[in-house]
């Protein structure tokens, strides 16, 4: 049972309160970002260990007992898993989950529109990196640049509210672009994010030098506007992007993970499409929640392992990683290899 009434938060050891559950469909994904599947080959998660809907649906009703009321659907790309709308009407329709909202690389998003809208879908996130088709095709290694910026025109008229575009900036690749998807962001009514580039788990390209921080990106778009004003956080500090607005009140963000963690307010927990429970973006072991949910365990006894493992929580991961010497990329490619849920596309960017 999912009531509201029914809800009991669960703290970690840093203070940390539960509440966001990042919810991965699949890890197949139609696009090979450099900054996330840069390898030819991939590994994936064997079909039967993908949890049914039904199953994640159960999981969602064990996460949100414990305070979770924000679901966002990740991949890979979620638009990868078959018939996700069945999936969304079953989320849209639990009382104890008030936001709910999908992060997409855009590719299918247009045609999928009415369907995400009638089952109860009203915000996504779309990532777009580029305004340049050839940049795209030499990012992602696929041509669908098209797409991605149709689907974006598409979203507000089909009825989608609090659109999100997201750019990873990469020093000297689209870094000169940061205005330009600004601006394209303001026509498509559509609130950018830059994120730093991360060193998390698949990014076995990244590196210091290539990482553009958020002093840097406020410098060139204080360059190009002239001010630019920071605001107050938005969802009481816990939201990863801190938020700004340009002179004639555009607002967007900025995602500093990597030069300026934000690990003391991360309330986040991760659960793959094999139903692995990880706790930070950066744990190298996760919790097996598909076995015991296959093996018959009560809804009571799956919060009971959910709350412990919560309880116990003690990553910090980005912080962790910013106090490394030579930091270099995370997870060497053969351990990738080994254990597909390190890579950032298993675990639901
Ligand atoms: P809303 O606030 O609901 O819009 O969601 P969000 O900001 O979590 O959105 P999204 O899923 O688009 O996340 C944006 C990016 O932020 C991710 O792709 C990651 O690069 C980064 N990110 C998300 N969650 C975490 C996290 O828990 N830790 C760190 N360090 N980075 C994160
Ligand atoms: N650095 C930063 N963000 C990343 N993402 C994936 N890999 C990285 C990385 N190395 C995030 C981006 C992308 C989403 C799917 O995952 O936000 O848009
Ligand atoms: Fe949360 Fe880990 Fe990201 Fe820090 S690195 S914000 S603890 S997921």
């Amino acid at each position: 049972m999912n009531q509201s009434s029914s809800q009991q938060h669960v703290a970690d050891l840093h203070g940390r309160t539960l509440g966001d559950l990042r919810v991965s469909v699949t890890d197949k994904c139609n696009l090979r970002c450099n900054y996330c599947m840069p390898e030819e080959e991939y590994t994936w998660l064997p079909k039967q260990s993908l949890l049914t809907f039904d199953e994640i649906s159960k999981l969602v009703d064990v996460f949100s007992d414990l305070g979770v009321s924000k679901i966002r659907l990740t991949g890979g790309e979620p638009l990868m898993r078959r018939d996700l709308h069945v999936l969304v009407s079953d989320l849209a329709g639990k009382q104890s989950i008030h936001d709910l909202a999908m992060t997409t690389n855009g590719v299918l998003l247009n045609q999928h529109l009415p369907a995400l809208y009638a089952a109860g879908l009203r915000r996504v996130t779309v990532s777009l990196d580029t305004m340049q088709p050839e940049r795209f095709r030499a990012l992602t290694r696929r041509d669908d640049h098209k797409h991605v910026i149709e689907s974006l025109r598409s979203v507000a008229g089909a009825g989608f509210v609090g659109t999100k575009i997201d750019t990873v900036v990469i020093r000297g690749f689209n870094d000169d672009e940061v205005a330009d998807i600004l601006e394209f962001g303001k026509t498509v009514a559509a609130e950018v994010r830059f994120i730093e580039y991360m060193d998390v788990g698949g990014a076995t390209q990244w590196s210091k030098n290539k990482v553009m921080s958020r002093a840097d990106m406020l410098s060139a778009l204080r360059a190009r506007y002239g001010q630019v004003d920071a605001m107050a956080s938005a969802d009481g500090g816990t939201a990863p992007a801190a938020r700004f607005m340009l002179p004639d009140g555009t607002t967007f963000g900025i995602i500093s993970s990597t030069t300026e963690p934000f690990c003391s307010t991360c309330n986040r927990a991760r659960l793959t499409a094999d139903g692995t429970l990880y706790l930070c973006l950066y744990a190298e072991k996760g919790l097996d929640l598909r076995t015991p949910l296959r093996d018959g365990a009560s809804h009571q006894e799956l919060v009971e392992i959910v709350r412990n493992s919560w309880s116990h929580r003690g990553d910090r991961g980005a912080e962790v990683r910013l106090k490394q010497h030579d930091r270099q990329s995370f997870i060497p490619i053969q351990q990738l290899k080994n254990d597909t849920r390190l890579e950032m596309h298993t675990r639901g960017g």
